[in-house]
């Protein structure tokens, strides 16, 4: 706010000292000690994580860095991609049909909000309902008024608005399938205006080849990579088959067991080359927000390495969780942003990649450590927190979130 000279009426300074109380003190970083009065930085949100002790609100990530804006022009699968797991499942949402919804919820904030923040990856379960392709998280192939959230087109067009407006942005969707109308997706996807930007089949990699570079794509406009987990729908409606082209580690809580990361049973092993792309999925089978917080906070960055491993020293293109926006400092943008490293220069952190280095010269990274996680710091047993507590936490970040995105906030709580 350097650009504010004194000012020299009283009007003025008061609504110099508005616009100040929203943005010149959102000036906090990773880790700092936030609250009401003390916004954190843009990128990050003021929360805690009681679930791992961390009962100190302090600014978390909630935005990974943009990868090929700091290593330019690689191959599409040398970069990784936060990801977000049923990424439509929104908490608090009630289903279009006007029904309450019994479903488990997943996120906590829109897809559009979600693309603001930098999720690349997102994980769609579509089903026919009501003569049309439906969003729903139900059970057994089968849509219910109280499972089904909102016709896909709604938030296909939220995708196609962000990469109107984004055209160097690339965006990949995984379809988990139980559409068999016919051509029940190219409908959605003509309807939503997104199938000019389909990435195509016949351009993937099959032989485990690097993919085009971003540039490419985003040079021919062909800048969504969209997977089917129905593998005939490949030849009937041009859509790729997920597991031709990805490895993918094993969902919910089978997926979590430190130590070990197993192909899910539609994925070839994790080490099969002929893939050249790797899914990391991390959250547990039935979602939990208030866990989520730690389970994407060391927990993710662990199971990383285990993953990286058992994929045949590969680091994750996509990194899939729920309630992306929680952890208890870095999160999954960390660890996105960690794979990006490895991938892209050879360094622990894209924050560490030299402009036109050679691979594996990095910089070195910053040393500031965070201060105590817990509230009281004086030692001893921490109370519980209570849930008025609880609630006061979620208005900052919430604050923050509505100032970044109030342009993407169009249908939120439905
Ligand atoms: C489901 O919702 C639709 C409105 O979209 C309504 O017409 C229909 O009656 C509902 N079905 C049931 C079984 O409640
Ligand atoms: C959700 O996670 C919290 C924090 O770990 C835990 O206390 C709670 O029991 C969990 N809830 C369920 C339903 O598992
Ligand atoms: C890196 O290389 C690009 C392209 O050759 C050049 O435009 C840019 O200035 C270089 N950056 C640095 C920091 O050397």
């Amino acid at each position: 706010m350097k650009a504010f000279v004194c000012p020299r009426d009283l009007r003025t300074s008061l609504l110099v000292i508005a616009i100040c109380l929203v943005s010149c003190s959102s000036a906090l970083k990773i880790g700092e000690t936030c609250g009401s009065q003390n916004k954190c930085d843009a990128g990050l949100s003021c929360q805690t994580c009681p679930a791992n002790g961390n009962t100190r609100p302090r600014c978390a990530r909630i935005q990974p860095t943009s990868p090929a804006t700091k290593v330019k022009a690689l191959a599409f699968n040398r970069y990784s991609w936060l990801t977000t797991h049923n990424s439509y499942a929104l908490a608090g949402a009630r289903s279009a049909t006007g029904s309450f919804l019994i479903s488990p919820m997943n996120q906590e904030d829109t897809v559009a909000a979600q693309l603001q923040n930098g999720v690349r990856g997102l994980m769609l379960d579509m089903y026919d309902f009501q003569n049309d392709v439906w969003l729903c998280h139900s059970a057994q192939g089968k849509c219910y008024n109280f499972t089904a959230f909102q016709p896909a087109v709604n938030v296909l067009k939220e995708i196609r608005s962000f990469l109107d407006k984004n055209p160097s942005e690339i965006v990949t969707i995984f379809i988990e399938d139980y559409v068999t109308s016919p051509n029940g997706l190219t409908k959605i996807f003509q309807a939503s205006g997104l199938n000019k930007y389909m990435f195509p089949v016949s351009r993937m990699p099959k032989n485990g080849g690097d993919w085009p570079t971003v540039d490419d794509m985003v040079q021919k406009n062909q800048r969504l990579v969209v997977f089917t987990s129905i593998s005939s729908k490949e030849a009937s409606e041009g859509i790729a088959y997920q597991w031709t082209y990805v490895v993918e580690n094993q969902y919910g809580d089978e997926g979590m067991v430190s130590g070990s990361c197993p192909n899910r049973a539609e994925s070839p092993a994790m080490n099969t080359k002929s893939r050249s792309l790797v899914l990391q999925n991390f959250f547990h089978s039935t979602p939990n927000r208030s866990q989520t917080c730690a389970d994407n906070s060391g927990p993710l960055l662990n199971m990383m390495k285990t993953c990286y491993d058992a994929a045949g020293k590969r680091w994750p293109n996509f990194i899939a969780v729920d309630y992306y926006l929680r952890s208890d400092g870095g999160g999954a943008p960390e660890a996105v942003d960690e794979a990006n490293g490895h991938l892209t220069c050879g360094c622990g952190n894209i924050a560490y990649c030299k402009a036109n280095a050679t691979f594996g010269t990095c910089d070195a990274p910053p040393v500031s450590p965070p201060p105590p996680a817990a509230a009281d710091a004086t030692g001893g047993n921490q109370p519980p927190q209570s849930p008025a507590s609880l609630a006061d936490m979620d208005k900052p970040a919430k604050l923050l979130h509505g100032i970044l995105l109030a342009t993407a906030t169009t249908f939120a709580w439905l």
